[in-house]
């Protein structure tokens, strides 16, 4: 059972869905019908997550009744079913600070003129835009109608025809996705366009030129790419991720768009999803490790067949610093795989630790069984659980089974850092970076930067212009820098960088660092950015800014 959903699929659950949505910008709500179909198992009660939403009525319902709403997980909605009932339809529409949607004014678009909206479902927002089983262990079908105002368009996580957008694969609620504003289109491969506001179209269709190369790359790696389309949806700034792997569709930052390709391990990243995570599925947040830990390992597999042996090392060993840090910063109970979230948000569950120490775990087992063996245990393991969701438990029996004792997986899992024998990633490209030279990668850069102890801000501002660097990642870090030495040049940017982005990795360290060293400025510029960010974002920063 999964402790942050309050549905019992094991009595009735859900299957497909049929949505009708009216998209009222005017308003900031989604107004609609959802038509549920039924599993039904035992008993007459079906529970539905919501969080914020209004209910008309249960169409089909003997009786319903929405709970009493708890902080993290919403409330239920109880629906007494007559016999032989498979189907229900609830009429509802959300509330404007639904914590799943982020409505923009047209102030914070790129083109000004429109507004926009998007959907950010994991880990349990759908509930706050759609009345469903909120649970990754649940999985379901939908189709949806989507009533958007001219001359907008709105794009879905799913395959469109006929002004119908349709999931015919079974995927958890938290992969089902909606965006709407003035979005444009281009095709970047056979399988692949990317969607975005009409002035960022160019160079997004640039950043991500080398998508087909990458499918194809897992392709040869772990089977077909099951989803038909590859799309990348390019965000206003305010989004509150790097990427979200919504299914046929990622949603991506703007941050990446550096204009030489040098961030896009991201769609390396969500692309890897397609098999760890969307296919094979983490059944509860406690388990997301399996998602998030698998894909990083495919992420740098992809990265080496694309880019080169060089490339994906030097992203393994900035991996393994950031790691580092986060075990710093956390507590011992926060750096085992298997993590105990009951009580918790599962938001707390999202640190580097699922992603670097899953990786870490995976290239260990690599190295101890050989590539070849586990390629072909990998591939076996994502046919195996294809369009399943998994426990930690299943994943652990499944290891045991096929691949007999290869590391120290309970110390692994269920135990804090990282084990003895846990393999040590090591770039060449790392090994000489005394002082920065002009042909300098991005990852060179946030090597040296982040093994500086006492650097020398104005000389290095004054011969490479990191104060005024146009690559979000190398810009942030040296803004960070800034804050925690106090460098005023930096210091005066940070103000327009929070500002102008929302993603959540960039404006948690700020806002901490700000915190220590200067806290009336760090309160004095979130009272002015908080409007601009999603709820989301929203969330974690006033947890670090006490207003
Ligand atoms: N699925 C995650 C994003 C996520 C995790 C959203 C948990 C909500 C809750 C996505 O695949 C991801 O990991 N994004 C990273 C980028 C990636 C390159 C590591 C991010 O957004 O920073
Ligand atoms: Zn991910």
């Amino acid at each position: 059972m999964d402790v942050h959903s309050y549905a019992r699929p094991d009595h009735v659950g859900i299957r497909h869905l049929d949505l009708d949505l009216r998209i009222d910008f005017d308003r900031k709500i989604l107004e609609g019908t959802a038509a549920i179909q039924l599993d039904r198992l035992q008993g007459d009660e079906l529970i539905l997550d919501t969080r914020g939403l209004e209910i008309r009525v249960v169409e089909g319902a003997s009786s319903w009744e929405l709970g009493e709403a708890n902080p993290i997980l919403g409330a239920p909605l109880r629906i007494r079913l007559g016999q032989g009932i498979e189907q229900v339809t609830v009429h509802y529409s959300t509330t404007p600070g639904a914590s799943g949607l982020q409505w923009l004014e047209p102030a914070m678009t790129a083109g000004k003129r429109h507004p926009f909206l998007f959907t950010q479902s994991q880990a349990i927002h759908a509930r706050s835009w759609i009345p469903l089983q909120d649970t990754p262990g649940v999985r379901v079908t939908f189709a949806a109608r989507v009533t958007v105002p001219a001359p907008l368009r709105a794009v879905m996580g799913a395959v469109e025809s006929d002004g119908v957008f349709r999931m015919e694969h079974p995927i958890p609620s938290y992969l089902i996705s909606l965006a709407a504003g003035d979005i444009a289109r281009r095709e970047i491969g056979p399988r692949s366009a990317v969607y975005s506001e009409p002035g960022l179209l160019d160079a997004a269709a640039y950043e991500f030129a080398d998508t087909e190369s990458m499918i194809q790359a897992v392709e040869g790696l772990y089977g077909p790419y099951r989803w038909g389309r590859y799309d990348i949806l390019v965000l206003p700034p305010s989004f509150p991720f790097g990427g979200m792997e919504n299914p046929c569709l990622t949603f991506a930052t703007p941050t990446v768009l550096a204009g030489d390709r040098s961030l896009v391990s991201l769609v390396a990243h969500e692309l890897a999803h397609s098999w760890s995570g969307n296919l094979v599925t983490n059944a509860t947040w406690s388990d997301f490790w399996l998602n998030e830990g698998f894909t990083v390992y495919v992420e740098r597999r992809v990265l080496e067949k694309v880019y080169g042996r060089r490339r994906a090392d030097m992203e393994a060993v900035l991996g393994r610093g950031q790691l580092e840090e986060e075990f710093a910063r956390l507590p011992e109970n926060d750096t085992v795989l298997h993590i105990d979230l009951k009580g918790r948000d599962p938001d707390d569950g999202c640190t580097l630790v699922p992603y670097e120490k899953g990786a870490l775990m995976l290239l260990t087992i690599e190295e101890a069984v050989g590539r070849e063996r586990f390629d072909r245990f990998l591939r076996a393991y994502f046919d195996r659980f294809a369009f399943q969701s998994i426990t930690t438990a299943q994943f652990e029996a499944y290891l045991k089974a096929t691949l007999p004792n290869p590391v120290a997986l309970d110390a692994w899992i269920h135990s804090p850092g990282v084990p003895d024998g846990a393999v040590r990633p090591h770039s060449d490209a790392f090994a000489h970076l005394e002082w920065p030279a002009a042909e300098w990668s991005t990852h060179e850069w946030l090597r040296f930067l982040r093994e500086q102890r006492e650097p020398d801000m104005e000389r290095l501002d004054r011969e490479f212009r990191l104060s005024e660097s146009r690559n979000s990642e190398i810009l942030h870090q040296w803004l960070l820098m800034s804050v925690q030495q106090g460098y005023t040049p930096g210091m005066e940017k940070v103000e327009g960088f929070l500002s102008s982005v929302g993603r959540r990795k960039f404006l948690k360290p700020l806002y901490t660092e700000l915190m220590k060293r200067n806290p009336e400025r760090a309160k004095a510029i979130y009272a002015k950015a908080r409007a601009g960010y999603h709820p989301i974002a929203q969330g974690t920063i006033d947890g670090i800014v006490k207003r």
